[in-house]
């Protein structure tokens, strides 16, 4: 049951990203210069929490734009209704509904939806990950130096020792492939499914990395914060990897071990 609502649930949102996207829509700022948030946003958001308080009028909430909703349940859907706002607004199909479901702290069901290309990425806690129905898993790559990365920027520029371009530098002088998506929910189930090898990124929300999360997990990849330390939703520093490649990257990462 659950499953099947997050299913609906994230092609509820998905059905107003495509209803929004290349045509016109109201655009506005958040916090930081191009930190969007658009018509589409708000609607795909409202689709999402209405499934969800159909089936389950008492679960808690927790969405990017509406912030978080009481409820008794010991249940919480932690939403982004649009991952990659930026790519939306200039109609780049890379872009998502991204949803987690949190019982009692644990992220134990999770869905990445890109309407775009017609990938739904699910996971579900002990039972594996999945791009359409299909069991996913992450790629062999043992040598960071021969990996695929791929990171994302915050909209603020954060200054600090190892920070965002530190880290990419570190890894593109080396000749290694970093790309930028620009959806972090992508960016991990793509870690995931094996298209990636890694995936960092310096200041996530939880609305931003929990579904990923679970996803690479269950796909059998490995997910901490930029030390190597156990990862929390609620923190920003996010690592994920096949898991083969982890140590090498924490140590670069750090500026520990040059490539
Ligand atoms: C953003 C994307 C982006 C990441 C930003 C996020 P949004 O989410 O995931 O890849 O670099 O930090 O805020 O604003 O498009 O939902
Ligand atoms: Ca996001
Ligand atoms: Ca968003």
């Amino acid at each position: 049951m659950l499953k099947s609502v997050l299913k609906e649930a994230a092609g509820a949102g998905a059905r107003e990203i495509l209803r929004f996207f290349n045509k016109s829509f109201t655009v506005s700022n958040k916090e930081g210069v191009n930190n969007l948030v658009t018509e589409a946003d708000h609607a795909a958001e409202k689709a999402i929490i209405e499934v969800i308080h159909r089936h389950y009028p008492d679960h808690q909430v927790l969405g990017e734009e509406s912030g978080a909703s009481n409820g008794t349940s010991s249940i919480k859907w932690i939403v982004d209704p649009i991952d990659g706002t930026v790519n939306f607004a200039h109609g780049i199909p890379l872009n998502c509904v991204s949803i987690a479901i949190e019982e009692k702290g644990v992220i134990i069901m999770a869905a990445v939806l890109n309407p775009h290309l017609n990938e739904y990425f699910f996971a579900e806690k002990g039972k594996g990950a999945f791009l359409n129905d299909q069991p996913i898993q992450v790629s062999n790559e043992t040598n960071a130096i021969n990996a695929c990365l791929v990171t994302g920027f915050p909209y603020t520029y954060i200054n600090m020792p190892n920070g965002p371009l530190e880290i990419f530098e570190r890894f593109v002088r080396k000749g290694v492939p970093v790309r930028r998506l620009g959806s972090a929910a992508i960016d991990l189930c793509w870690v995931a499914c094996g298209r990636f090898d890694g995936f960092y990124e310096h200041k996530l929300e939880p609305w931003d990395s929990a579904a990923g999360y679970l996803i690479v997990e269950e796909a059998g990849g490995r997910v901490t914060d930029h030390e190597g330390q156990p990862f929390s939703v609620y923190q920003h520093k996010v690592l994920a990897t096949n898991g083969k490649i982890h140590d090498e990257m924490v140590e670069v990462i750090n500026n520990r071990k040059e490539l």
